[in-house]
C-alpha cells in the first residue's frame, strides 16, 4: 500500500503524513510528518500509535521511532523503570533530531538545550524485547525554552506505556540561558501544531462540547451508545490533514443533559449546529452504531452538509418490536440502576470476544464512557433509537462516497448486515476489520484508522 505523498513540502502545507525508511539498526521509523523540505516518499503502512489522548494533546508533528528495550536498560525487577524511560525518551529524541534537521543542530548553533524539568508518567510494565514505538510534539516554543511531550505506546498492543513531559532552556558554554537561535526556533516552531481544543456550543436546550483536532476538511465523529466522543480517540489523534470534529451527543460525555428532546432529530439537528458554530459547510460524517443511525438523520435532514460517509458497525434497518421492548427494559434499568446498570447489560456484546480477552482494560474503558451519561441521556438515547425511522430507503439514494466498516466478531450489528447495506448503497466500499467486535476503533484502532486514512484519501475536497 503506497500514500505518496509529499515530503519536505513548503509552509503551504501544514500537515503531511509521509515517511519511511527502514533502518538496520535497532530503530525504525514508522512515519514522520514535517511541514518543511523537499522530497517524494512512500508514506507508511502504518499509522501514528496513539493510547487515550490528553485534551489538550498538540498534533505530533516528528518522526515516530521504534525502540527496541534491552535487559540492560531493565532494574533488578527486570522491568524498564520511571528513570530508565528517560534514557529510552532521550535515546529516541536524538534519532528523531538525525532523521530530520540533523544531531548536530544545537552544536552549529552553539547552544545546548538543558533539562531543566523531566516528568516520567509511568503507565504500565515493559519489558526486554518490548519494542516501543515513540513520538514527539512540540507543546511550546518560548524566547529560550521548549516544551515537548512524549509518549512511548507498545508496538504488539499499542498501549500508551509511559508519557513525558520535559522542559528544556537553550543554554550557552557557561550554562547562562541563551535566547533561542533562528534556525532551531524555526525547526521546532514548524512542528508545533493547532493544539486540541474543545468547542461549547449552543443549542436550543442546553451547550453541548465536541473535541476539535487538526486543520483541513472536516470530518465529523459521532459515536455509539453509551459511549462518548474519547472512543475515538485515534482517529482523533492519527487522522492528519482533517480538522477532525468529535462531539459528545446530547447527554452524555462533557455535554449537557437536558431533560427532555432526544430523538435522532434532535442529535442531527445539534450536529448541524457544531457545523454552523465552525462555519463548516460540510463534512464527512462516520458514525458508530447509534452514531450511524445519528448521520442516517443527517441525510434526511441535512443531505447537503454531507460530503462523505462512514458507517462503522451499524444498520439501517429500524428496531423490530423485540428490539422496542429490549429498549423498554434498559430505560428501565437506567433510572432504577444508573448508567453502569445499562452498561453491564451491554457490555458482553459490545466488545468482540477476542478482545474481552486480550484486551480487558477495555471494559473498564467503556464503563468509564456510560458512567459519563446522565440517567436523562441515557433513557432519551434508548427512546430515540427505538423510535428511529427505517433508512434502508435512503441507502440506494446516496450519492456521497460511503465506506462501510464492520468488526469480524461484532454480534450487534453483524457483517452479514453490513454487507447488505454495502450493497444496497450505489458507491459504497466494505471493510471488515479482524478480531474486533460491535467498537471496532476502539478494539483495533489501527486497523481501522487506517482504513478510515485510506477513504479519506480518495475523497474528494470539498
Ligand atoms: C451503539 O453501539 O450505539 C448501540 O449498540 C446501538 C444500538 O443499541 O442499536
Amino acid at each position: 500500500m503506497g500514500w505518496p505523498r509529499a515530503l519536505w513540502e513548503t509552509d503551504l502545507v501544514s500537515e503531511v503524513t509521509v515517511a519511511i525508511l527502514t533502518r538496520p539498526l535497532r530503530y525504525t521509523i514508522i512515519s514522520s510528518e514535517v511541514s518543511t523540505g523537499g522530497l517524494l516518499l512512500n508514506a507508511p503502512d502504518d499509522l501514528i500509535p496513539a493510547g487515550p489522548l490528553q485534551a489538550d494533546e498538540p498534533v505530533s508533528l516528528f518522526p515516530v521511532v521504534e525502540v527496541t528495550v534491552y535487559s540492560y536498560e531493565c532494574d533488578a525487577f527486570g522491568h524498564l523503570n520511571q528513570a530508565a524511560f528517560l534514557q529510552v525518551f532521550e535515546r529516541a529524541r536524538w534519532e528523531m533530531l538525525a532523521l530530520g534537521p540533523g544531531p548536530d543542530l544545537f552544536d552549529r548553533n552553539k547552544v545546548w538545550p538543558a533539562v531543566r524539568r523531566a516528568t516520567v508518567d509511568y503507565l504500565l510494565p515493559v519489558f526486554p524485547g518490548d519494542v516501543l514505538k515513540v513520538d514527539a510534539e512540540v507543546v511550546k516554543v518560548g524566547g529560550t525554552s521548549l516544551e515537548l511531550r512524549q509518549r512511548a505506546v507498545r508496538a504488539k498492543d499499542d498501549q500508551v506505556v509511559a508519557q513525558l513531559h520535559i522542559v528544556f532552556v537553550t543554554v550557552d558554554k557557561a550554562g547562562r540561558p541563551s535566547p533561542m537561535p533562528a534556525e532551531i526556533a524555526a525547526v521546532f516552531g514548524s512542528r508545533a501544531s493547532r493544539a486540541a481544543e474543545t468547542v461549547r456550543f449552543g443549542v436550543s436546550d442546553g451547550v453541548l462540547a465536541a473535541e476539535l483536532r487538526g486543520d483541513g476538511p472536516a470530518l465529523l465523529l459521532i459515536h455509539g451508545f453509551p459511549l462518548d466522543h474519547t472512543m475515538w480517540a485515534h482517529q482523533i489523534a492519527t487522522l492528519k490533514g482533517w480538522r477532525r470534529i468529535a462531539p459528545d451527543l446530547r447527554g452524555c460525555g462533557e455535554s449537557e443533559s437536558p431533560s427532555g428532546g432526544y430523538s435522532m432529530a434532535a442529535y442531527a439537528d445539534d450536529l448541524v449546529s457544531l457545523l454552523d458554530r465552525l462555519k463548516l459547510e460540510k463534512a464527512v460524517v462516520a458514525g458508530l452504531s447509534m452514531g450511524g443511525y445519528v448521520a442516517f438523520e443527517m441525510l434526511r435532514r441535512h443531505a447537503e452538509r454531507v460530503h462523505g460517509l462512514i458507517l462503522v458497525d451499524t444498520r439501517a434497518e429500524a428496531d423490530a418490536a423485540e428490539a422496542r421492548a429490549a429498549r423498554e427494559t434498559l430505560i428501565g434499568v437506567a433510572r432504577s440502576e444508573g448508567p453502569g446498570g445499562v452498561a453491564e447489560r451491554m457490555l458482553p456484546r459490545l466488545l468482540g470476544r477476542t478482545t474481552q480477552r486480550t484486551q480487558p482494560h477495555l471494559v473498564s474503558q467503556v464503563r468509564e464512557m456510560a458512567g459519563r451519561w446522565s440517567v436523562a441521556g441515557m433513557a432519551g438515547a434508548l427512546g430515540a433509537m427505538r423510535d428511529r425511522p427505517d433508512s434502508t430507503p435512503l441507502l440506494p439514494r446516496l450519492d456521497v462516497p460511503t465506506l462501510v466498516i464492520v468488526g469480524e466478531e461484532d454480534e450487534l450489528t453483524p457483517p452479514a448486515l453490513s454487507r447488505a447495506m454495502t450493497s444496497a448503497i450505489p458507491s459504497a466500499a466494505m471493510t471488515t476489520i479482524a478480531a474486533a467486535g460491535h467498537l471496532s476503533p476502539l478494539e483495533a484502532p489501527s486497523a481501522v484508522s487506517r482504513v478510515m486514512a485510506e477513504f479519506l484519501e480518495a475523497v474528494p475536497r470539498p
